[in-house]
């Protein structure tokens, strides 16, 4: 549970944050400060995040575990206390794990359901026919929310060309097929026989079954075999988490300029955030977020839609 925070109020708050830098560089800390305003201490073993707002100081210290946290949680305490002595101790939350942090309130996320242009009859009975047919596993299934952010993102990309990563029964891709311009198809692949039957009866119910494309193979194999040309307008990433690296690597070289690759789940329930978790799919998705944010090949931003979207634009 290696997460923790903390408030420091103060008077001076850009003034302080700007001295407890220089403390935490005499702690062999690694401190930057950013000219807006953010700095972060690494500590090899962990990390602390610190930002003023108003009249506090917000601090975020992370490690991969209980030992490395209280390190860094006294590195920082003390570069606090000799660069602002006039301030109480920091008080530092109880340790928490990153799969409890919620990136949206309930009641936020029920408020955006709201105020999307809402989900048809159609999507509406799928939605209800995958909850009877695959029980647990409709979790998968995107939200509303989501699939309109997919239609609104083909159209306004004005997708000839449309590749998607886990299919499942089929939400996302009567999204994306709903937003192709005339003509358009959209290659969905996926290996579940049995889930993308339902997907085929909702597109045939759609009228877009003639505009996709089903693939039942291991995705990274149907990427591979595609032609290296670069005529993607939009592909959708939603299958196997710690396979997301390599069907990136397949896709965006085959994006056209301006061509768009979208990433879900990129916050993996908040387990991104939290370094004691350390599975494979856990670390993949932690490397791609970070390869992503630095990726010269294109223009990222990473939205706290549900459980996190990347929209990634190819330059
Ligand atoms: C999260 S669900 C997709 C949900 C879907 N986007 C929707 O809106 O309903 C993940 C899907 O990825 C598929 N999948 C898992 N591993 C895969 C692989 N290696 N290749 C292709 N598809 C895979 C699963 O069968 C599952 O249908």
């Amino acid at each position: 549970m290696p997460l923790s925070t903390a408030q420091v109020v103060t008077d001076r708050p850009q003034h302080h944050l700007e001295q407890i830098v220089k403390e935490l560089r005499h702690s062999a800390a690694a401190a930057h400060l950013t000219p807006d305003g953010r700095a972060t201490a690494d500590l090899g073993t962990g990390r602390c995040v610190l930002t003023f707002e108003g009249d506090h100081l917000a601090l975020t210290a992370t490690a991969a575990d209980a030992e490395a946290l209280a390190a860094v949680q006294q590195t920082v305490g003390e570069a606090v206390q000799r660069a602002a002595a006039d301030v109480p101790a920091v008080a530092w939350s109880d340790r928490f794990p990153g799969d409890t942090v919620e990136p949206t309130h309930p009641v936020t996320a029920d408020y955006v359901l709201d105020h999307c242009t809402p989900a048809d009859g159609l999507l509406q009975d799928l939605v209800a026919e995958t909850r009877a047919a695959t029980g647990g596993a409709s979790r998968m299934q995107v939200s509303h929310d989501e699939g309109a952010l997919l239609t609104m993102l083909t159209r306004l990309v004005g997708a000839r060309r449309a590749v998607e990563v886990g299919v499942f029964t089929g939400y996302s891709s009567i999204c994306i097929a709903r937003g192709l311009a005339d003509g358009g198809r959209l290659l969905a692949c996926d290996v579940s026989e049995e889930w993308t039957a339902l997907a085929r009866r909702y597109w045939e119910r759609a009228g877009v079954a003639d505009r996709i494309d089903l693939e039942i193979a291991p995705a990274l194999d149907t990427l591979k075999a595609l032609p290296a040309e670069a005529d993607i307008d939009i592909a959708f990433v939603d299958a196997d988490k710690g396979s997301y690296p390599a069907y990136y690597e397949e896709l965006v070289p085959r994006l056209r300029p301006g061509g768009l690759i979208v990433l879900d789940n990129v916050f993996l329930g908040g387990r991104v955030l939290d370094p004691a978790f350390t599975e494979p799919a856990h670390r993949a998705m932690r490397d791609l977020n970070a390869l992503v944010a630095s990726d010269p090949r294109v223009d990222a931003v990473m939205l706290p839609v549900r459980d996190g979207v990347t929209l990634a634009r190819k330059r």
